[in-house]
């Protein structure tokens, strides 16, 4: 049996030292808050010096997506490894050895090393915010890269997160060579923080992309009952045409 310490047996006590427990509690919260807030508007102006803001709407958009990233960021490493299964679904079907790809919306730095890994050869991780010099800011509407620099783009939860889905998607495909591979994973029927999509089936995923779309490597909507994520996921995975205009 465990022993009860003497303030907790007299109920006067034990009302100070509930009370005292609840106040650190709510002073404790008010610190995290203060710092959380710092760093949202650190990283704010840090994705200010690299982003292109074109009005009110899209500068509310990137507020957003800060906010919501550095909510997360407690979830890192309790995460970690999420990001395998996708890259070992694409090694199935593809050898990806030598191959130059992008991370989209990497959020750490899970996904590049696990392409790394496994021999992939040039791997660049991009995020809105990030304060990891292995990952560069910048947007996913907006990549500083050449045409044709990439044989894949892979983006795994961020796609939801696209300010303009088409505006992003035309991006991705310009830094992919023709051929080039996409691949992305997006909740399905669900739109949580941050989120500015919502996905009722792959096709609204996949017409981002046409007609630049040749052959699939993957194309599924799995229902939640059916796999264990415990909710709906789309998963594309296709060859680029980028001929097809
Ligand atoms: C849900 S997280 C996914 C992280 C990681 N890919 C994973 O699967 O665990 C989405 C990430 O996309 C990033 N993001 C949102 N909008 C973005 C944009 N316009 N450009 C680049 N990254 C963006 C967010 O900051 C966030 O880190």
């Amino acid at each position: 049996m465990t022993e009860v310490v003497w303030y907790k047996r007299n109920p006067f006590f034990k009302s100070i030292y509930k009370a005292q427990k609840q106040w650190r509690r709510k002073i404790w919260d008010v610190f995290e808050q203060a710092h959380y807030r710092r760093n949202v508007q650190r990283s704010y102006e840090a994705a200010r010096r690299n982003i292109v803001v074109a009005d009110e709407d899209y500068d509310k958009y990137l507020r957003d997506q800060l906010e919501e990233t550095l909510l997360k960021k407690k979830l890192v490493g309790e995460r970690r490894f999420a990001v395998i299964p996708l890259i070992d679904m694409l090694r199935s079907k593809h050898d990806f050895t030598g191959a130059n790809v992008l991370c989209v919306g990497a959020r750490n730095t899970d996904e590049i090393k696990y392409f790394r890994q496994k021999g992939a050869n040039d791997v660049i991780g991009i995020d809105l915010f990030t304060d990891d010099p292995d990952l560069t800011i910048m947007d996913m509407h907006d990549l500083k890269f050449p045409d044709a620099k990439f044989d894949i783009v892979y983006s795994r939860h961020s796609f939801e997160h696209a300010y303009d889905r088409r505006k992003a998607a035309m991006e991705w495909i310009r830094v992919l060579k023709d051929g080039g591979i996409v691949i992305i994973e997006v909740p399905g029927k669900y739109k949580g923080g941050g989120d500015y999509n919502r996905f009722e089936e792959t096709e609204d995923v996949l017409g981002a992309f046409r007609p630049y779309i040749g052959e699939f490597l993957w194309n599924e909507y799995s229902r939640k009952e059916e796999n264990t994520d415990k909710m709906d996921i789309i998963r594309v995975m296709f060859h680029v045409n980028k001929k097809a205009v």
